[in-house]
């Protein structure tokens, strides 16, 4: 830390060297409605986001489909692996034998995702399908070990299963409660007796899920999205939408109807970073469209969907060859067609049906459709085109999303904005993960954008560190900066969503990540309460809000790094955000002009600042920093405040 911020940490700069700034807020026409989808979170299963994250099932490779078989097993004694199963597109299981002689077993145990992680005296929910084999009762025993514990306390719980002797598949279930707390634990299952067993579909998951459910969601994990009440949901990625090839693409039709039956598809980020290797990382898809739509329900936020646009990743495959040939969309298009039917369809349409059979008769009411993620060049309007062609004769009222590419400018930007205004989508898809000095240049990026034209959807961003591509506090305030310029276009960018949302602590690829987690623990990031800040805060109509120029406080020159914005709420509060990216304590004027006859009557401040700019949440530290918040008494139309250096401070005033 340097002297300035130790002193101001220390509360010891005088009054008398501050800088001081203006900041004029006119109350009296308030402007743009704020959108309720402004604030959103977006989801990729990257870092282990949904299998070994968000999904809670703790088995690796609970169908034997990975292209490995037993990867995530261990096997003993007499154990096939077999094709002929009752779920076609999931074929593999396994069947146990006698292994000859009775103090030898046959098994298997499975090592979950970075270990089978319980606590001591909580349930858990085991299920398996299972068939006996030559019409013979059979009879398996379940344990949950800690293989590191020696003698009997290696069995934390266990249970023995008989399987009919009718030779059909059935569903079996059992709960199994821990007597002690685990972290590396594993699932053991062996046979009991002399008769085969064939075994399917082996699952554990906490009994104590988000809202209970059996094909659940982790509770801590699921809270947090709640918490931040997030308008928009976009899902399912990001890069993993569009496959490395055209087989591994992500098909939502495959992400629906039974768990059983869901094909496994790798995950491309199991090999996408060499440096960051993880051969184990496959898509389950348990937690699929209909589970996304079900949480965007949940936490109230739009649903919002990626579908693949006929482009696999153009990082991946430079060869035009490698996507599908204009003439040969239909498929694709169809897929897109088809998920509208999915969410919005009655039980009497074939996709419709689907929903309802899965539990949910009424519509998901979606609104918003993205073709594509990060695309660029000609191939994507080329294609592009025919989607919106589609979708606008059969859904004219489902708003439809574009990409501007990956970059935040530059050629492939302004070669797709353009293009996106001739194709007349609705919204366009901005990207940017960008340094320090990025951020702090972009203060008034959004107040010259065509007003006319298809609105912004800031989709995937996040302050980049140089040197530092991790999350930090300083990221985050700057990003609280940038967002200011967010809130004071909210007539033209209708929702704003960060990089992804989860990051487990053993598995992750990418940096930063809105929530990090281990097995037990998670901990939100200092980026997770700026988004929370301003989502809570997000008030109804924003306010001008000019320096003593007129100007936005962008944090430009003579701005000595302020940046600001303000909206009114629905009970007529005023709420205003400051963040003072400086390293100096500065003192602010907030002059609330227009308020006829009423005037300030109080102030709640919230605060969000860290002693060390390179610090955040951790798993074991989560609550190390976290925004601070006391009332204060204000009237009449002026209020005064220090402004500390390096802080994002947000006041609502009340008026009375
Ligand atoms: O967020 C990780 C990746 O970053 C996303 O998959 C992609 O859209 C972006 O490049």
């Amino acid at each position: 830390m340097n002297k300035i911020l130790t002193l101001a940490a220390l509360g010891m700069l005088s009054v008398a060297s501050v800088a001081q700034t203006t900041i004029n807020i006119d109350a009296k026409k308030p402007g743009a409605a704020i959108p309720s989808t402004l604030y959103g979170i977006f989801f990729e299963d990257i870092n282990y986001g949904a299998d070994g994250g968000l999904y809670a099932e703790m088995v690796k490779n609970r169908s034997f489909d990975f292209p490995q078989a037993l990867l995530g097993w261990t096997s003993f004694g007499h154990v096939d692996v077999r094709n002929d199963g009752p779920f076609e597109r999931n074929p593999h299981y396994v069947r146990l034998t006698d292994p000859g002689h009775g103090e030898k077993r046959t098994g298997l145990e499975n090592e979950g995702f970075f270990g089978v992680t319980v606590k001591a005296g909580a349930d858990y929910n085991f299920s398996v399908w299972a068939r006996s084999v030559d019409q013979k009762e059979a009879k398996i025993r379940v344990e949950i070990i800690d293989p590191a514990s020696m003698g009997e306390s290696q069995v934390l719980a266990h249970k023995d299963i008989t399987i009919i002797d009718n030779g059909e598949w059935n569903k079996y279930k059992i709960t199994l409660t821990p007597k002690q707390d685990v972290k590396r634990g594993k699932l053991r299952i062996f046979l009991v007796g002399k008769n085969s067993v064939d075994l399917e579909h082996v699952s554990l998951f906490p009994a104590d899920t988000w809202k209970g459910r059996e094909n659940g969601m982790r509770k801590d994990l699921a809270q947090a999205l709640a918490d931040l009440h997030p308008g928009i949901f976009r899902f399912p990625g990001g890069c993993i939408v569009e496959g490395t090839d055209l087989d591994t693409r992500y098909n939502w039709k495959n992400t629906v109807g039974p768990v059983e039956n869901r094909p496994v598809n790798e995950n491309r980020w199991h090999y996408t970073f060499p440096h960051r290797f993880y051969p184990d990382y496959f898509q389950s898809y348990g937690l699929g469209f209909y589970e996304y739509f079900l949480l965007s329900e949940d936490i109230g936020a739009e649903p919002l969907p990626v579908i693949m646009c006929g482009l696999v990743c153009q990082f991946q495959n430079r060869n035009d060859d490698a996507h599908v040939p204009v003439n040969e969309l239909q498929p694709y298009i169809d897929d897109a067609l088809d998920l509208i039917e999915f969410a919005n369809g009655d039980e009497n349409t074939k996709w419709g049906k689907v929903r309802s059979e899965m539990g949910h008769k009424e519509p998901f009411n979606l609104k918003y459709l993205a073709v594509g993620n990060e695309q660029w060049g000609s191939l994507y309007p080329e294609r592009l085109e025919k989607f919106v062609t589609a979708i606008r004769a059969k859904y004219p009222k489902i708003k439809i999303v574009g990409t501007s590419g990956p970059d935040s400018e530059g050629d492939k930007f302004d070669y797709l904005w353009p293009e996106m205004r001739r194709l007349k989508v609705d919204l366009v898809d901005e990207h940017f993960y960008r340094p320090e000095s990025w951020f702090l240049a972009q203060g008034n990026r959004y107040d010259n954008y065509d007003r006319k034209g298809p609105k912004v959807f800031a989709g995937e961003y996040a302050c980049h560190g140089k040197g530092k591509k991790w999350n930090h506090f300083n990221a985050a305030l700057l990003e609280a900066a940038f967002m200011t310029n967010i809130e004071r276009n909210a007539d033209v960018v209708e929702m704003a969503t960060y990089a992804p949302l989860f990051a487990h602590v053993e598995g992750w690829q990418w940096r930063p990540d809105m929530i990090w987690f281990d097995n037990a623990r998670s901990a939100r990031t200092c980026s997770y309460y700026v988004q929370q800040l301003y989502s809570l805060n997000k008030g109804k109509n924003v306010l001008k809000t000019t320096d003593a120029a007129g100007k936005p406080l962008a944090g430009n020159d003579g701005q000595k790094g302020i940046f600001a914005s303000s909206v009114v709420d629905a009970d007529g509060s005023i709420i205003v955000k400051v963040i003072n990216t400086s390293e100096e304590n500065q003192t602010v004027t907030l002059n609330v002009n227009g308020l006829k006859k009423k005037a300030l009557a109080g102030v709640t401040i919230t605060s969000f600042s860290s002693s060390n700019l390179d610090a955040d949440n951790t798993v074991d530290a989560p609550d190390a920093i976290v925004p601070q918040t006391k009332n204060e008494a204000a009237s009449g139309n002026t209020y005064s405040a220090t402004v500390n250096a390096k802080t994002f401070y947000v006041y609502r005033f009340e008026v009375k």
